[in-house]
Formats: C-alpha cells, sequence, structure tokens
C-alpha cells in the first residue's frame, strides 16, 4: 500500500490544474446569466477529458477512474458545473456504454461521445421518481422491432446541449424493476422535446431541463443489455458516477479551503494577519483533516473500481462524506472571508450554493446511507 500517485496521475492532476485556470475567467459571468461552457466543454473533449475512461479504440482517453476523479476534483475547484457536465457525460453516459453496449452501439454512439465531438445525458428521475427510482412512470412498450416511449423525465443535466440520451423507462409494469429497460435516444428524434432550463441555485451553468417523449420510436437494437436490465443497469451505472460526485464535491471543497487559507493570510484585524486568530486556524485545521479524509475515501472507491473488486458502498461512502464536506467547508470559507465572502468576486459564496446539490443528485445523503446500512447489515 502506498500514498504516492504516480507520474501518470501527477501529469493529469498538472494538465488538469492548468486547463482550470481557463475556466476562471468569465466564471462568475456564466453562473450570473447561467451560461452553458460551450468552448470549455470543447476543450475538454480535445484534452481527452470527455471520454477519460474509455478505450482507445473508442476513441477514449484510456485512463483508469483515479486519474477521472483527479481531474474532476481540479475543475472543480473552479468550476463545479464544468465538473457536473463532464461526470454526468463520463461516468453515466460512457460508462454504461461501454461496460453494457453492443458493439454496434459502441461504434455509433460511444465513439463521437468519447472523442468529445458529443454529449451526452442520462434520465433516470421522473416528476415522481427520484429517491424512488423504481417507480418509473415513463413507458417504453414493446412493438416488436421497436419501442414506444411515453412520459416525462426531470432534473436532466446537459438535457438541453447532449445529442445522445441514455433514457430509463418501464416496458412491462407487472416485472416491477425487472421490467425496466435502457434506451438510447437521440436528440432531434419525433416526438422528443426538451421543456425549458431550470433556474438553480448553483451549478448555474449547468444546464438542466425535463425531457419530454411522446410516441417515441426506439429500435430495439438501442436498448441497452438484456430485455428487462434497465434498473439494474442504472444502479450499476449510478455506483461509478458516486465516485465522479464525490470528486466533484472535494473539489468545491478544496477550492473553498485554498481561497480561504490564502485570504486568512492577507487580511489584518486587531493589528495582525486574521490566520493568527485561533479561532481561524481550528477551522482551517478541520478544512484540511476532513478535505483529505474525503480525499482518501474518494480516491478508495476508484481504485476498487480500478482493480475490479465490488465498490457500491465505499462509493456511497465517498459520495456522502465528501458532500457533507463540500457543504461544510464552503459555509466555513464564506464565513472566514466575512462580508467579503458573501459577494460574487470572492468566488466562495458561489461554491457554497455550488456544493448544495452534491447532497442531492445521483442518490441524497439519505439514499446513500441507506445504500451503506444495506450493505453492512445484509
Ligand atoms: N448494483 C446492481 N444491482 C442493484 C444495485 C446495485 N448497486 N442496487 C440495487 N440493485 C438491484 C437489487 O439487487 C434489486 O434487484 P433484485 O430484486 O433482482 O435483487 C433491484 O436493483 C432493486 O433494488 P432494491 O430492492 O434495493 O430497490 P429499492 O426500491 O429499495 O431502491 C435505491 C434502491 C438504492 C434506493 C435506488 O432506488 C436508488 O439508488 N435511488 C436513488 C436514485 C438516484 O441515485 N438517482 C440519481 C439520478 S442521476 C443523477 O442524479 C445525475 C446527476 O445529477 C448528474
Ligand atoms: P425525493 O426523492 O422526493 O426526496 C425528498 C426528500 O426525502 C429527500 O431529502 C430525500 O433524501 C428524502 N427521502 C426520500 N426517500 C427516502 C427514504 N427512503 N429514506 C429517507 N429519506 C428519504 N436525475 C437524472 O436522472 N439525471 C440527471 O442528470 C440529473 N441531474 C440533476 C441535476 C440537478 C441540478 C438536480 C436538482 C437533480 C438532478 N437529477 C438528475 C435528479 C436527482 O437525482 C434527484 O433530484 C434526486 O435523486 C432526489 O430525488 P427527488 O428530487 O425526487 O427527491
Amino acid at each position: 500500500m502506498h500514498f504516492e500517485l504516480s507520474e501518470e496521475h501527477q501529469l493529469i492532476r498538472q494538465t488538469a490544474k492548468e486547463f482550470a485556470k481557463s475556466l476562471l475567467e468569465g466564471v462568475i459571468d456564466r453562473d450570473e446569466q447561467a451560461k452553458f461552457p460551450y468552448d470549455h466543454v470543447k476543450q475538454m473533449g480535445e484534452l481527452g477529458f470527455m471520454g477519460m475512461m474509455v478505450d482507445e479504440k473508442y476513441l477514449g482517453a484510456g485512463m483508469d477512474t483515479l486519474a477521472y476523479v483527479i481531474a474532476l476534483e481540479e475543475i472543480s475547484k473552479i468550476d463545479a458545473s464544468a465538473g457536473v457536465i463532464m461526470s454526468a457525460h463520463n461516468s453515466l453516459v460512457l460508462y454504461g456504454l461501454q461496460a453494457f453496449g453492443t458493439d454496434a452501439q459502441k461504434e455509433k454512439y460511444l465513439k463521437p461521445l468519447a472523442s468529445g465531438e458529443k454529449l451526452g445525458a442520462f434520465a433516470l428521475s421522473e416528476p415522481e421518481a427520484g429517491s424512488d427510482a423504481t417507480s418509473q412512470h415513463t413507458t417504453a412498450i414493446d412493438h416488436g422491432d421497436h419501442y414506444l416511449l411515453n412520459g416525462t423525465k426531470n432534473w436532466i443535466t446537459n438535457g438541453g446541449n447532449a445529442d445522445i440520451y441514455i433514457v430509463i423507462a418501464q416496458t412491462d409494469a407487472e416485472k416491477g424493476h425487472r421490467g425496466i429497460n435502457a434506451l438510447i435516444v437521440e436528440k432531434g428524434v419525433d416526438g422528443f422535446s426538451i421543456g425549458p432550463k431550470e433556474n438553480k441555485l448553483g451549478i448555474r451553468s449547468s444546464d438542466t431541463h425535463s425531457l419530454l417523449f411522446t410516441d417515441v420510436r426506439v429500435p430495439k437494437e438501442n436498448r441497452i443489455g438484456d430485455e428487462g436490465f434497465g434498473f439494474k443497469f442504472a444502479m450499476k451505472t449510478l455506483d461509478g458516477g458516486r465516485i465522479g460526485i464525490a470528486a466533484q464535491a472535494l473539489g468545491i471543497a478544496a477550492g473553498a479551503y485554498d481561497l480561504s487559507r490564502a485570504y486568512s493570510k492577507e487580511r489584518k484585524t486587531f493589528g495582525k494577519a486574521i490566520c493568527e486568530h485561533q479561532a481561524i486556524q481550528f477551522k482551517l485545521a478541520d478544512m484540511e483533516v476532513e478535505i483529505e479524509a474525503a480525499r482518501l475515501l474518494t480516491y478508495k472507491a476508484a481504485w476498487l473500481k480500478d482493480h475490479g473488486k465490488p465498490y457500491a458502498k465505499e462509493a456511497a461512502m465517498a459520495k456522502l462524506y465528501a458532500s457533507e464536506v463540500a457543504m461544510k467547508t464552503s459555509i466555513e470559507a464564506v464565513q472566514i472571508h466575512g462580508g467579503y465572502g458573501y459577494v460574487k468576486e470572492y468566488h466562495v459564496e458561489r461554491l457554497m450554493r455550488d456544493a448544495k446539490i452534491t447532497q442531492i443528485y445521483e442518490g441524497t445523503s439519505e439514499i446513500q446511507r441507506l445504500v451503506i446500512a444495506r450493505d453492512i447489515l445484509r
């Protein structure tokens, strides 16, 4: 067991850090105006960040989950919206296609997605099915050579900008979760429309939309895995997704901490830098400890996945802990900045708003606890 990153992983951190500097410019405006970072997403594709864990034969970068976590942390330190755009695309769309897709699906969909030419979205949640994900109301009725898709998905990340969607839907209600399928749907097909963009508290430059399906014809060859595999597909995909969100949360926490430490050395009160007051020192010490603990949990989950070992519980632990650390650290970061923390120019108020979502999406903190508890009590 060793705790040093390989040269390759250090290089990835350096590359992601360099790229993240370019995200800083305009980040406040993109947040305020809820503007999608088109140019940056294109650049992320060129750098291999939009196909990080996909084999090179499918035009991915062929890296491991640890590399992915490192890059996501660095990007999310500066811009957590770019972080979730990358995470939903890599973890929720590419992973599932590579692991469970057919050769034809990989040729047609995985290649343009992994090269960064196209963007993906993953649609599980519905107005009546968020945490309770088995209670799907969207239907995909079997019509021989195709399914007819009807229903509404909501809260879909990359919803307006994606080209390719993985949509979860109920085919056979009598079979419950064993009657659910995962289907690949292309933007622009008849009957598929996209609802207005949500006006959010945080991660504002990532676009979130509902998706509406009315008699959308989806060819059978667009089903991922065997008939009825859709719910397990979603759960297995989310196990990896939770490592991505843990890394995003880690980035938010680490970004808020870096800003706070630097500010505490500059800002003077009562004749000395505020970092010389023990109250501020203790906040910084807690941040350092908690961020490192979150990082270790996240790296461990990534390591387990990379080594073909079970990782569902560890991914839930990493996501649960890192998201709580992101929230707590970013609140304390605003506190350390005093009044300056409350305005946009100092970035920490945005990180605080961004942190909240990491406790909600890809399974709320309550659902992570449920997943962990079921595993340890099994
Ligand atoms: N891997 C494989 N199979 C799994 C699994 C896993 N991790 N977790 C559950 N399953 C299987 C179970 O074995 C069971 O199958 P069998 O009956 O054949 O054994 C089946 O799935 C149903 O499981 P449960 O009985 O445990 O189902 P449940 O109704 O009690 O709920 C749950 C399980 C964990 C709460 C699940 O519904 C869940 O994860 N909910 C949260 C949903 C979520 O995370 N949504 C995120 C949407 S994507 C997103 O948010 C993206 C973004 O922001 C960017
Ligand atoms: P509910 O399930 O209604 O939960 C409400 C509250 O009850 C929560 O506190 C929850 O923890 C608690 N609760 C529910 N059940 C239990 C229980 N059994 N025990 C204890 N407490 C419980 N979904 C996608 O499919 N794809 C995406 O790309 C995507 N992106 C998102 C982006 C954003 C910005 C947002 C806000 C959401 C996104 N989601 C996406 C949806 C997200 O995964 C859900 O919002 C989340 O899973 C919670 O579901 P819900 O909102 O319906 O809350």
